[in-house]
């Protein structure tokens, strides 16, 4: 497992930006739920008040006990039928101090007199969007550079809504996983396409690739494979959305966050139109859009079972016919450095690059 210092990212272990850490469905029974990202331990629970969604750091400052461990011992959770979720707050198991979800402490049954000032845990803001919870991270503590990940189709009926597939703990560096928006080369032996056309473009917090071509993996029930033309889009360091047309439309979301420095936590899901071309999605179209999630999984987890064995890339040995590598890690860097210095890092990458021995998606290519 190599760490960012070992990839020479930058400053920080952890990047700025937008970091999906739960499906939302997973908090609607109000447990807490323990979640660790950024080398960091957090208690993640839905508020019993509002539904509002609160992230605290999740060590109670009384004498450290974490407020969301798996607990089904004590009377604070006994009592509370499963949960130490009180309104929009949380009591911890240990002593029953109840934190709001201001993070501030505000009841400690056994105590007369003020709460001191410093009993507090920080909380973080959440947002919930396309049945995630998101949050926005920034080692420099500033505020959000970009709006969090969100498409229209989402609230749109006549697009089948998905469930996010779970991948699990990837033990590799994100930069491996980011590698692939200008894979070029492994298009054909993993996935199975004939690509025609290809290109990448760095611009600003975005990395883009355009490709399109037959397909092995993208198949409908019938095994039948149109076109595919992808617009893939990384917003920031961590969330992926690609525009499918083809067989069908589509937009595909992939989506990792850190756990530690070397590890990730990666989601994937697929909004499909539906394939009826029903105004508002019918169950015959949900079943439809599920089996093109399975497929578009399939396609994922081919990257996985590569990703999930490899040694760190620290020192690729590129060619000039494989995608633009260098100019997308170099995009990638501004994340991991100060936001004053992102300007240096976005001169030295803008533009668009076409693998050498292939035609550009679009016109006026440069090359890489
Ligand atoms: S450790 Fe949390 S209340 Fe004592
Ligand atoms: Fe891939």
């Amino acid at each position: 497992m190599a760490t960012t210092k070992d990839y020479r990212l930058g400053d920080f272990t952890f990047p700025r930006g937008w970091f999906m850490i739960a499906e939302s469905c997973e908090l609607d029974t109000h447990k807490p739920l323990a979640v660790r990202f950024f080398g960091k331990d957090f208690a993640l629970y839905r508020g019993r008040a509002t539904g509002k969604v609160v992230l605290l750091d999740a060590y109670c400052p009384h004498m450290k006990t974490h407020l969301a461990a798996p607990n089904t011992t004590s009377y604070v959770i006994l009592d509370g039928m499963g949960t130490n979720v009180e309104g929009d707050g949380i009591r911890c198991p240990y002593h029953a101090w109840r934190f709001g979800p201001d993070g501030k402490c505000d009841d400690i049954p056994y105590h007369q007199g003020p709460i001191p000032a410093a009993a507090c845990v920080k909380s973080w803001s959440v947002v919930e969007s396309l049945g995630a919870v998101w949050v926005w991270h920034d080692p420099e503590g500033g505020e959000p550079e970009w709006d969090h990940p969100s498409i229209p189709q989402w609230n749109d009926p006549a697009w089948v809504h998905p469930k996010w597939d779970h991948l699990g703990v990837l033990n590799q560096h994100p930069q491996e996983v980011v590698d692939n928006i200008c894979d070029y080369g492994h298009l054909s032996p993993i996935h199975g396409s004939t690509v025609a056309r290809f290109e990448n473009e760095f611009k600003g917090h975005q990395a883009i690739q355009r490709q399109c071509g037959g397909h092995r993996t993208l198949v409908s029930a019938d095994g039948v494979s149109a076109d595919l033309h992808t617009i893939t889009t990384y917003h920031g360091p961590a969330c992926l959305m690609s525009e499918l047309t083809g067989m069908y439309e589509g937009v595909m979301l992939i989506t990792h966050t850190p756990i530690d420095d070397g590890s990730v936590k990666v989601w994937h899901a697929l909004v499909v139109k539906s394939p009826s071309g029903a105004q508002v999605a019918t169950k015959t179209d949900a079943i439809e859009a599920a089996h093109f999630q399975q497929m578009a999984l399939t396609a994922f987890v081919q990257d996985m079972d590569v990703w999930n064995h490899k040694a760190p890339c620290l020192n690729g040995l590129f060619i000039p016919s494989d995608g633009a590598f260098m100019k997308a890690r170099i995009w990638y860097k501004q994340f991991y450095n100060p936001r004053a210095n992102k300007s240096e890092y976005q001169e030295q990458c803008e533009g668009v690059y076409v693998p050498r021995g292939i035609p550009a998606y679009t016109q006026d290519p440069k090359a890489a």
